[in-house]
């Protein structure tokens, strides 16, 4: 029999249990800056150095954190299913873990890119981008993140491995952000959607889908117990 097609979607609640913040959650980033301050085309435009310090600081908590047990347990998936993770996390944690095939949706907080052409992407050595770091073609480095305002240009591919899943699984994210959300509503009428979370309501997920209302570091072994059956 060929592998099944696994596509897991996570958001900043898979790494909560890593030592970093999600947004919307009580104490969540959110509650502390405004995105239109730090996380908007606008605010770039509007402050440099307080949006790349704001990156900055976020760069040092993903660096100093480590992968958790939920991370890891998707790696061992990979045995049983043909499995694609998209996220929405900039935190490199599943490539860490060991994941294969991982789509950031929403960018990757180690990397900076050209801020005239985003294409041109680089490593970034260490926490710090630095005001005056320039790229070859003469631009300001920034960070390499889709900020609100800006095409996801990962979406599409997205779009393709979810229409493409036999088994769908949301794991820590709050289904409030556009497009990214949408992939619920790409799904194959044949598909089974699980999601792991702790305070998500069934009613925002399609008809039928079996919510587990933990934590992912717990959520998982129900997840793979009920996937493995
Ligand atoms: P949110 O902060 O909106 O949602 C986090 C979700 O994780 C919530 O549903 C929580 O209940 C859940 N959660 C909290 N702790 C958890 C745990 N230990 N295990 C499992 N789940 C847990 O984060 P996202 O949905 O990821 O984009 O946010 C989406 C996007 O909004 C982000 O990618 C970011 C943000 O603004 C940009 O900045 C462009």
């Amino acid at each position: 029999m060929p592998m099944k097609k696994l596509v897991i979607f996570t958001g900043a609640g898979i790494s909560a249990e890593s030592g970093i913040k999600t947004f919307r959650d009580s104490d969540g980033l959110w509650e502390n800056y405004k995105i239109e301050d730090v996380a908007t085309i606008d605010a770039w435009h509007k402050n440099m150095s307080l949006v790349q310090e704001f990156y900055n600081q976020r760069r040092k908590t993903v660096l100093a954190a480590k992968p958790n047990k939920a991370h890891y347990a998707l790696v061992e998936l990979e045995s049983k299913f043909k499995t694609t993770i998209i996220t929405q996390n900039i935190d490199d944690l599943h490539e860490r873990a060991g994941s294969k095939n991982v789509i950031h949706l929403h960018g990757q907080i180690t990397k900076s890119c050209s801020s005239i052409n985003k294409n041109e992407i680089f490593p970034i050595k260490g926490w710090e981008l630095k005001m005056g770091e320039l790229a070859p073609d003469g631009s300001q480095l920034r960070p390499f993140i889709v900020w609100f305002g800006e095409d996801v240009p990962l979406m599409d591919k997205a779009i393709i491995e979810t229409y493409l899943a036999d088994i769908f699984v949301v794991i820590g994210t709050s289904l409030q952000v556009y497009p990214a959300a949408n992939l619920l509503y790409k799904l194959n009428k044949n598909c089974k959607i699980y999601a792991i979370d702790p305070h998500l309501e069934e009613g925002i997920l399609p008809e039928g889908s079996t919510l587990i209302k933990k934590k992912a570091t717990v959520g998982v072994d129900v997840l793979i117990e009920k996937l493995l059956k």
